[in-house]
């Protein structure tokens, strides 16, 4: 079977698409998979909201864009930007009809400010945002008959000419690891959309869930997709110290926009000596101050103090959060939050027109795994979200036109070969992987984080090489796993964050090598 389109990855992104072409095509035959369950990934862990312009007398368009040009370094694309921030609205009121809840007050949605905005302009709901408008869209795409869903299910690799020894520059789906039928499948499809997240677990601490190891990126990779700004990771200023349960936990940025202060070993303010706007200063700035405090200290984090904010704002504005430190023995309102500096968002990616497609034709890329280029070299805040519904309206909206077009003839489908490589088997060398795994974390983290050197980045190329090759062994003698696939993608994209990183000779955003300077 050939499915119209086939969807990988059930974030804002990919569910919002598929939930459109569905009700506008609805003989569509769409096919939507997840790694794991449904309602995991990025999105429902999006603590922030969505920035947009709504107050129309402290706020203006050209506020919003001035504000993601500054943060961005002025290497994003003006004319992106410019749409980007005019259709908001209109996706926002399409995100209400379908039944999100946003926060209001006296009757209008509730704006809060984080850093780098110049204005109140984040609707929110309360402090899980994300985790509101992923349980309010997988509910409705469920509903959706055309749509096939399937979880569980991992991308090894797209489909292409490569496949088929023909050159139509064509995606043609992908093969992708059903954990229940246990095995590598093809899924063929007239259009792919990849919409598979960042790949914060490059890094030790990252704000991303397990499943954020770029697999999308991986794949792409392999297609000899062109991507773009790998190098563009940004640190999330404030994830708590230590991790619990094996994961970092985000304490957004909410807090300072409420006026929580940074301090650092010393009880001392700090962010006066790094920018005007101290604590809503842009996330880069931000990140590089607490990581030079780090450096000078003798803690391994600095403090958040949030003893400001009256209760009734933790209970309202922020539960989840409250609820999260008093469960690790922590009360906000005595007490400081230990905080550092973790990988949070990849602003670089498949390089994407303004209808998300990517170099490849029939490949659609959107959400964190594109590069659109809105973010330039830095995202705004509650930025992503928004990147998120745009794009997946233009892209939906050129897809099902593009539905409409002669597709490749279908006895190029009936070529697809199986997957010829090694086939699944779960637990495959989970010691050897997941140490690996680790020295890949470390290697990005000690050498590729938010301060490079270019000492630091040769370092970086041979132990990456190194890792490669091992994986590469692996790969060729043994049986595939989830895990083997995910190290991988994890070490491609290390390889061409490094290789990127070489190239780049100024500072701009959240890239930032001492070199340089
Ligand atoms: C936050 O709540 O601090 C994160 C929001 C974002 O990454 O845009």
């Amino acid at each position: 079977m050939v499915y119209d389109i086939l969807v990988i990855g059930t974030g804002i992104s990919g569910l919002t698409f598929a939930i459109k072409v569905s009700e506008q095509n609805p003989n569509a035959k769409i096919a939507l998979i997840s790694k794991g369950e449904f309602d995991e990934g990025n999105t429902r862990y999006a603590q922030g909201g969505i920035a947009v312009v709504k107050d129309f007398v402290k706020d203006s368009y050209t506020k919003h864009i001035d504000d993601t040009l500054e943060a961005g370094g002025y290497q994003n694309k003006k004319d992106v930007i410019e749409f980007v921030v005019k259709e908001a609205g209109q996706r926002i009121d399409e995100l209400l009809q379908w039944g999100i809840q946003f926060d209001t007050k006296n009757g209008q949605l509730h704006l809060t400010k984080e850093a780098g905005h110049s204005a109140h302009r984040i609707i929110h709901h309360k402090d899980i945002t994300g985790h509101e408008i992923q349980q309010a869209l997988v509910k409705k795409i469920k509903k959706l008959p055309n749509v096939t869903c399937l979880r569980n299910h991992t991308l090894v690799d797209l489909i292409t000419d490569h496949h088929l020894k023909s050159n139509y520059n064509c995606c043609y789906g992908a093969y992708v690891i059903s954990k229940e039928q246990r095995q590598i499948i093809t899924l063929s499809a007239k259009f792919t959309v990849l919409s598979t997240g960042g790949a914060g677990q490059l890094y030790r601490h990252t704000t991303n869930p397990p499943e954020s190891t770029g697999d999308g990126l991986g794949a792409a990779y392999r297609a000899k997709i062109y991507m773009e700004n790998l190098p563009f990771v940004q640190f999330h200023p404030t994830g708590l110290f230590p991790k619990v349960d094996g994961r970092t936990f985000l304490i957004s940025e909410v807090l300072r926009g409420l006026g929580a202060k940074l301090l650092n070993h010393d009880g001392l303010q700090f962010m006066f000596q790094y920018h005007l706007e101290k604590e809503m200063a842009p996330r880069d700035v931000v990140a590089r101050g607490i990581a030079t405090e780090i450096q000078k200290g003798k803690l391994d984090y600095v403090h958040l103090d949030a003893r400001n904010i009256p209760h009734n704002k933790w209970l309202k504005r922020l539960p989840n959060i409250y609820r999260q430190l008093i469960d690790i023995g922590i009360n906000p309102e005595h007490q400081f939050i230990p905080v550092v500096p973790v990988a949070h968002y990849f602003c670089g990616g498949i390089a994407v027109n303004e209808y998300a497609e990517s170099g490849l034709k029939r490949l659609y890329a959107i959400g964190e795994c594109s590069s659109t280029g809105l973010h330039g070299a830095n995202r705004l805040a509650s930025n992503s979200l928004l990147e998120s519904i745009v794009f997946s309206h233009r892209a939906a909206m050129h897809c099902i036109k593009s539905l409409k077009d002669q597709p490749p003839p279908s006895s190029i489908y009936e070529k697809i070969p199986s997957w010829k490589g090694k086939q699944y088997q779960e637990f495959n060398n989970p010691e050897i992987t997941h140490s690996l795994c680790q020295q890949l974390q470390d290697t990005m983290t000690n050498y590729v984080g938010i301060f490079k050197s270019n000492q630091n980045l040769d370092i970086a190329e041979i132990a990456m090489n190194n890792i490669y090759k091992q994986v590469l062994k692996i790969y060729n003698r043994n049986k595939l796993d989830v895990e083997l696939c995910e190290l991988r993608n994890m070490v491609s994209i290390a390889h061409l964050i490094i290789q990127q990183a070489k190239q780049i000779n100024i500072n701009q955003g959240v890239f930032y090598n001492i070199d340089n300077e």
